[in-house]
């Protein structure tokens, strides 16, 4: 597929099938945020939880390789990886980190839940800022979830908003629900997604479209992330 054909749309398939025909510096901010490696598809923290809420499996078993992450690099101007630290031998060191604190702490079944989050970034500056966005387990301020990673609307329209402007270009080469590909559509930014996984990708094109989880059309679509 020819570059200019992948611009708004979510697309099914490996990710590093497609970067390679991606020119270098061509998209103006990389957004996104790759497997940890921490068996998320099982549940935060392994607790076996996504079985029983019926994820697929098997997609959060090692970090990808470092290529991809060199591909990521070459196309984006701006580079935001969220897990940061999971990454470190695969990315260049830098000062400018960005921090999601979920406002709280949850222990369950023995397993405590991260109550913050490292967003690498590529930007040249030595400095870190500070997110506040209520997303502990599954308590959160009002998204509606399907995607056992699923990150907060709100985190990534503010993210998004202090990181690029209007018909900016923004690349989420793991889309998962397809969080960024949606805030970047209402923030009337460009946008490319990639997505191996086909029950998520089918997922996040309806939500793209404007249609929950249950199957129903979002009527009204707040700034804050209801409905969405
Ligand atoms: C951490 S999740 C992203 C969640 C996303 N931020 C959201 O808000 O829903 C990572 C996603 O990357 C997908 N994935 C894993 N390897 C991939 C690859 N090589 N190319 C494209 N997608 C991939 C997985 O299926 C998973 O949905």
């Amino acid at each position: 597929m020819k570059f200019e054909d992948m611009i708004n749309k979510i697309i099914l398939g490996d990710c590093m099938d497609y970067l390679k025909e991606i020119p270098d510096k061509s998209i103006d901010l990389v957004l996104t945020d790759p497997p940890y490696g921490i068996n998320a598809d099982k549940g935060i923290g392994g607790n076996n939880l996504g079985k029983v809420r019926k994820y697929d499996d098997n997609w959060d078993m090692k970090t990808p390789d470092k290529k991809i992450f060199d591909e990521l690099l070459r196309v984006g101007k701006k580079v935001i990886i969220f897990g940061g630290n999971y990454f470190t031998d695969k990315l260049p060191v830098n000062g400018h980190w960005l921090v999601w604190d979920k406002i709280g702490e949850i222990n369950q079944n023995g397993v405590n839940f991260s109550s913050c989050e490292l967003i690498y970034t590529n930007i040249p500056k030595n400095n870190v800022k500070k997110y506040f966005i209520r997303q502990i387990g599954f308590i959160n301020d009002g998204d509606d979830r399907f995607h056992p990673t699923q990150k907060p609307y709100r985190l990534i329209s503010e993210i998004i908003k202090d990181y690029s402007e209007e018909n900016d270009l923004i690349l989420d080469a793991f889309s998962g629900s397809g969080t960024v590909c949606c805030v970047a559509k209402d923030l009337k930014r460009k946008f490319i997604g990639f997505e191996i996984n086909e029950k998520f990708y089918k997922k996040s094109i309806d939500r793209l479209n404007g249609i929950n989880s249950n199957g129903q059309y979002t009527i009204f679509a707040y700034e804050n992330g209801d409905n969405k």
